[in-house]
């Protein structure tokens, strides 16, 4: 079985061709088109992500398509991320979606973002139910208990910032520009981690939960208080001690949950898995307990999609062509 699967829930515009066949999954073709235009704004906007998604999107296939060496006909199913995400860029990959499957008469599903997130694990290596995912991401913070292919218990999540909102928010009050988690991560690489210490994130609910507003609240009051020129002259050395509490609280509490369920594999996925501090420490404490999505299936990408959308297809069947978008969809709804 062969699909063309479209991402359009935030600021990159992508399509994949991807075929499932002997119980394995492969990325024929993947093309992403991230959109530049928001880092003068500091952040993604809205509006400019959706026009920008209906300016990209039938180049972008096209691509898919072309690279795949495949043509629309010999398509057997289109999916397209559902939510959870940007309302009006949600629409452009599921109407565009839609209508690929209403002409050429095949089936058509919705797929669930952070789901997506999940099945890059599938593409990147080979591993076992049930293991723990972690879901790192410019959005979200959570532990994911995979059972099964759709068969998942949500365990964590962050109670106020994602990891890469700490990233990027971080990054913002240092000037970097944004998305910034990679200029932290490259600026950190020569910087002393233990130059200056964030206060510990402690975190009074029982469970397996995250938080970072503290973090960054603590960082902005530090750059405050020590001034510009102080600020240019240890620029690494703040981006390796922030980088650090950031990576320390992702992991203590990803280990005690790991712990505590007793499974022995821990998958970690999304932007923030890119994080060379947090794959360091995670492969220091875990081995070969722990495996990282690829490059480039981290980031938001079509091919996740594809397979996450063969796999739904296959468990539950097709979407109507009623299906809407749903901007604030659960980590793990289907
Ligand atoms: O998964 P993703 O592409 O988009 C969402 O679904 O949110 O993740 C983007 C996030 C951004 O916050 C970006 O700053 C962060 O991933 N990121 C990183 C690194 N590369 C990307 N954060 C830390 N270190 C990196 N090397
Ligand atoms: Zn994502």
């Amino acid at each position: 079985m062969k699909t063309l699967a479209i991402e359009t829930s935030c600021d990159e515009t992508s399509a994949s061709v991807v075929e499932y066949k002997d119980g394995k999954f492969r990325v024929l073709s993947l093309v992403v088109r991230s959109q530049v235009e928001h880092g003068r704004f500091g952040g993604v906007v809205p509006e400019i992500a959706a026009r920008a998604h209906i300016e990209y999107i039938y180049p972008v296939v096209e691509r898919a398509l072309k690279e795949a060496n495949i043509s629309l006909d010999e398509i057997d199913l289109f999916c397209a991320t559902k939510g959870p995400g940007l309302a009006a860029s949600l629409i452009v990959g599921i109407q565009f979606a839609k209508t690929l499957a209403l002409i050429h008469k095949k089936p058509f599903v919705g797929v669930n973002h952070m789901i997506g997130h999940i099945f890059s694990t599938y593409l990147s290596f080979e591993i076992s139910h049930p293991f723990l995912c972690l879901i790192v991401s410019g959005g979200h913070t959570d532990l994911v208990l995979v059972k099964d292919w759709y068969n998942y218990e949500h365990i964590g999540w962050t109670l106020d910032d994602a990891a890469g909102e700490a990233f990027d928010k971080g990054a913002r009050m240092l000037n970097l520009g944004y998305p910034g988690g990679a200029k932290i991560d490259i600026l950190a690489r020569e910087g002393d981690r233990n130059f200056h210490k964030f206060p510990k994130v402690k975190i009074k609910r029982k469970g397996y939960f995250f938080s970072f507003s503290g973090l960054k609240t603590s960082l902005m009051n530090l750059l405050r208080e020590k001034g510009e020129t102080w600020i240019s002259e240890n620029l690494k050395h703040i981006a390796a001690s922030y980088q650090e509490a950031i990576v320390e609280n992702i992991v203590e509490t990803t280990l005690r949950a790991l712990e505590d369920l007793g499974v022995d594999k821990l998958a970690v996925v999304g932007g923030v898995a890119l994080n060379s501090r947090l794959r360091e420490v995670l492969m220091e404490k875990l081995g070969e307990r722990v495996s990282f999505s690829l490059p480039e299936y981290c980031t938001d990408n079509g091919a996740m999609i594809g397979a996450a959308g063969i796999a739904k297809f296959l468990i539950f069947g097709e979407d109507g062509q009623d299906l809407s978008v749903y901007p604030s969809l659960g980590v793990v709804e289907i």
